[in-house]
């Protein structure tokens, strides 16, 4: 996702949001910009390229006043341009704004707009907020009211930060859906808001976080929290520690369970840039895909070891579902020992977080050895996963620290996903309308992770029901198949409890007799095409005595009567129910192996990256 700085103070704005910009590099981005309050006007400076150039621009030209917001951003609804880069400013010229996410009902607000005669400069979605923020000022509402009723009118994970030069002593900000962060700073005299803890740090280690659907006014002198209905909220105000490992880890005790939370945005980043919401097409320009290539391809080989290899799982399932090329999943290190059919019209597409795994980088060697097309979908930057490959999807998830791998899961689904709609594009196996609809659902998953995320209390009672067990069953069918192995893995990984993941038709041909009342079994019961076959499984689980744990669809009244505990994830896509249905599976083994006092972050034995044999 984008990053966000906005600073108001009695110094100059300019070079500290700047600065703030700068931390937030690593995130990626096309297009940068800035807004300042000079002389009671708003003035931009921005335009598509890195920082670097806006720093250029701001020399040419330069900006001074003490309030001000900047933006990094990584397009989703239009190219990066200087005409889409933020901030946007209203027609009044009086109102600014910068902002993270997507808003998804953009489409209908715009044609609203559009009909009272709003003209729009830019492709973004973004636009439709300035504008909205002005027609409710028009209607004598302040800058805090006419913010308000903009947000509670936005759809989706959205994160917004605005001025007004009628208001020069407040910015507002707000955090309207489930993802992306917005982080308050205070100083002495001066206050921030920016999308993450690293733009600001240098200036204060005093800060607070919104909430879903919270806003808040920052003056020089603080800032009042509310709810977007308008109830006060006490704004709890943490220190950020010194220590540059724990000012990483910001207000949680591990990473892995930071990185879980990360989720909401990391899914947001791994669109961003990617998809073209407006008309419905996937961008994924590293990957070095031609027409002439999409249409030769007769094969796919996935191949990564781990996390990374049930990633690959879900992939075959969408592949093969969206584009309709075999593919087939291979674990890295029996790659290069079974003489796999490849030639060039083969692809073999490895799936590593570090990139340096070194089983899979073997069989990334064996496939360029036999003359396939080699791609990756790889987390670590530069790595050499990334390096040899023909072409690439990158993660966009920032760094994992945390052994067990979370965020480096869902992207690749997502990667996956996309890399199935551009295959199936490009081969012309896919009627314009479903393609549409396949890129339009990527615009909920943000949101829909977040949603999840805030169920970890419900998620946290039920680890506590189970922190003494000694063995687990997962079960999935189809697409969620892969989400039993990986809830199982977690589990396993972290907390030393035995745990296997099995396709759930599979257990009438053998892992039936393990269950008993000291076999729980954890059951992936959501809406998709498998929910009947699921449920009977459950049944089956639930008569010979076995604890059931449920993964269930809001709003499903019949599971809760089969199972003890019920894990909740909302109605999703179902081609995207993976990535969504395996955010209680990891909350659940970071809550029984963190009640256990085990180091999460680095279990016994593993290493983050295996670079042996
Ligand atoms: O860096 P990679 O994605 O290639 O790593 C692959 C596996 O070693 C990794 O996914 C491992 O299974 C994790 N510990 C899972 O949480």
């Amino acid at each position: 996702m984008c990053g966000i700085v906005g600073y108001i103070g009695a110094r100059d704005a300019t070079p500290i949001i700047l600065n703030g910009l700068k931390r937030l590099e690593y995130r990626g981005y096309d297009s940068a910009g800035l807004a300042v309050l000079q002389n009671g006007k708003i003035e931009i400076r921005r335009d598509a390229g890195k920082l670097s150039h806006l720093i250029e621009l701001v020399a040419q030209s330069p900006l001074s006043g003490t309030v001000g917001i900047g933006h990094t951003r990584w397009a989703t609804h239009g190219e990066p341009s200087a005409r889409n880069a933020h901030p946007h400013i209203g027609h009044t010229g009086r109102v600014v704004v910068v902002h993270n996410g997507i808003v998804e009902n953009f489409l209908e607000l715009r044609e609203e707009l559009a009909a009272e005669g709003v003209t729009f400069n830019s492709d973004t979605d973004t636009e439709t907020i300035v504008h909205l923020v002005e027609h409710y000022q028009a209607t004598g509402l302040d800058l805090t009211e006419a913010a308000r009723r903009t947000f509670k009118q936005l759809r989706g994970a959205n994160v917004v930060v605005l001025l007004s030069a009628d208001e020069p002593d407040k910015i507002v900000t707000a955090r309207i859906g489930n993802a992306g962060g917005v982080v308050i700073g205070y100083g002495e005299g001066e206050m921030f808001a920016a999308s993450d803890i690293p733009a600001i740090l240098e200036h204060t280690r005093k800060v607070t976080f919104l909430e879903s659907r919270q806003m808040a006014i920052v003056t020089r002198e603080g800032a009042r929290l509310e709810t977007l209905d308008g109830e006060p909220v006490e704004a709890k105000i943490h220190t950020i520690p010194w220590d540059p490992v724990a000012a990483e880890k910001g207000e949680y005790r591990h990473f892995m369970h930071k990185e879980i939370h990360e989720q909401a945005r990391s899914l947001a980043d791994t669109l961003a840039g990617r998809v073209d919401f407006q008309n419905g097409k996937i961008r994924l320009p590293e990957l070095n895909l031609t027409p002439e290539l999409a249409n030769r391809i007769q094969k796919i080989y996935i191949t990564a070891c781990g996390t990374a290899a049930y990633a690959g799982m879900v992939g075959k399932y969408l592949i093969e579902k969206i584009a309709r090329i075999p593919v087939e999943v291979e674990i890295g290190s029996e790659f290069r020992y079974r003489d796999p059919i490849i030639d060039e019209n083969t692809v073999v597409l490895a799936i590593s977080q570090s990139g340096e795994t070194a089983d899979t980088l073997a069989a990334m060697e064996e496939g360029r050895r036999k003359g396939a097309v080699l791609w990756s979908i790889v987390n670590a930057i530069g790595s050499q996963a990334m390096r040899i490959a023909d072409g690439y999807i990158s993660m966009q998830t920032g760094p994992e620290i945390g052994v067990a791998s979370t965020k480096a899961f869902t992207a690749p689904l997502v990667d996956q996903y996309m890399l199935a709609i551009l295959l199936a594009d490009l081969r012309g196996t896919l009627d314009e309308k479903t393609r549409r609809q396949l890129v339009s659902d990527l615009r909920l998953v943000p949101d829909l992770a977040g949603r999840v995320l805030n169920t970890e209390p419900e998620i946290e009672k039920v680890a506590w029901a189970l922190k003494d067990i000694r063995n687990c069953l997962y079960l999935g069918r189809g697409i969620n198949m892969p989400i039993a192995y990986e809830g199982a893995l977690k589990l396993k990984e972290i907390s030393y409890i035995h745990a296997e993941g099995y396709p759930a038709g599979e257990m009438k041909h053998g892992p039936i007799a393990l269950i008993d009342e000291t076999m729980p079994v954890v059951a992936l019961v959501t809406k998709d095409p498998w929910y009947e076959k699921m449920i009977s499984q459950l049944q089956q689980a639930k008569a010979r005595g076995g604890t059931v744990i449920a993964v269930a669809t809001e709003g499903d009244d019949l599971v809760p009567t089969m199972a003890d505990h019920v894990l909740w994830v909302p109605e999703t896509p179902w081609l995207l129910g993976p990535v969504i249905n395996v955010i209680p599976l990891q909350i659940l083994a970071y809550h029984i192996a963190a009640i256990r006092g085990l180091d999460v972050d680095q279990p016994r034995n593993l290493a983050k990256s295996v670079t042996v044999e």
